[in-house]
């Protein structure tokens, strides 16, 4: 059997990163997608020649259109618009809506079985759009965004404690915005509740840093929005076991 394939449609800074990330894996077959000629195919091409340095031959293809997405098992979508400094997700409801309803029809129509990602903002509203266009059931289209969150609370306390990230377990529910809840009574250090290990000011902070990360980025940036963080992969691969 082949391996699966995985669509990451917008080749920006989300879906580059992303598409690296998931070369790196060297367990997919990965097609990247943009509307802007020539610049999926040449991140494409970038990532499948760095190969042979980074130990992995992942075949990965750069594309305008959609053909070459029929068979996907999991399709990422990160097109749209990012947000610019002082504006809210919510701000780019009406674009970017109109972009996921053409890209989730295009995808759906190659790949009826696709398990959809969303990672366009506002991500709430996206995942909503994306499952109301395409049909699918609702444990086939997920956003990414409380990985994010949870993974920005965990690398403050890390920070502040001084303690590896991938020690501290955190939190975080509700939308991906201003009414994200992180919950610091379920966010444990080696398994100690982290309220036994900084003062509840010092975890107040934390708590609207948390909340407010995307704009922390997105001020500094100030032409585009954070890209690093791209889990997805992880729920990809949890879906497709
Ligand atoms: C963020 O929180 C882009 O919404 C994303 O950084």
């Amino acid at each position: 059997m082949g391996r699966p394939k995985i669509t990451v449609v917008g080749a920006g800074n989300v879906g580059g990163t992303m598409a690296q990330r998931l070369a790196e894996k060297d367990e997919y077959e990965v097609v990247l997608v943009d509307i802007v000629k020539g610049v999926p195919q040449g991140k494409a091409l970038d990532i499948t020649q760095a190969g042979p340095v980074c130990g992995y031959s992942t075949r990965v293809v750069g594309t305008n259109g959609y053909d070459e997405t029929a068979g996907s098992s999991v399709a990422v979508i990160t097109s749209g618009i990012p947000r610019k400094p002082g504006m809210s997700r919510d701000e780019l409801l009406t674009t970017n809506a109109k972009i996921v309803k053409s890209v989730v029809s295009a995808l759906v129509s190659r790949s009826p079985n696709v398990i959809l990602i969303l990672v366009t903002n506002p991500l709430d509203a996206m995942v909503h759009v994306a499952r109301r266009v395409s049909g699918l059931p609702k444990f086939r289209v997920l956003g990414m965004a409380g990985v994010l969150d949870s993974a920005r609370m965990r690398s403050f306390i890390a920070a502040e404690l001084s303690v590896p990230g991938p020690d501290v377990v955190a939190m975080v529910l509700g939308g991906h915005g201003d009414t994200m809840v992180p919950l610091s009574r379920y966010t444990t250090v080696k398994g100690k509740p982290v309220s036994e290990l900084m003062s509840k000011e010092r975890l107040e902070a934390i708590v609207k840093r948390t909340r407010e990360g995307g704009a922390e980025i997105v001020g500094l940036l100030n032409t585009g929005s954070a890209f690093s963080c791209c889990p997805v992969w992880f729920s990809a691969r949890a879906s497709m076991d």
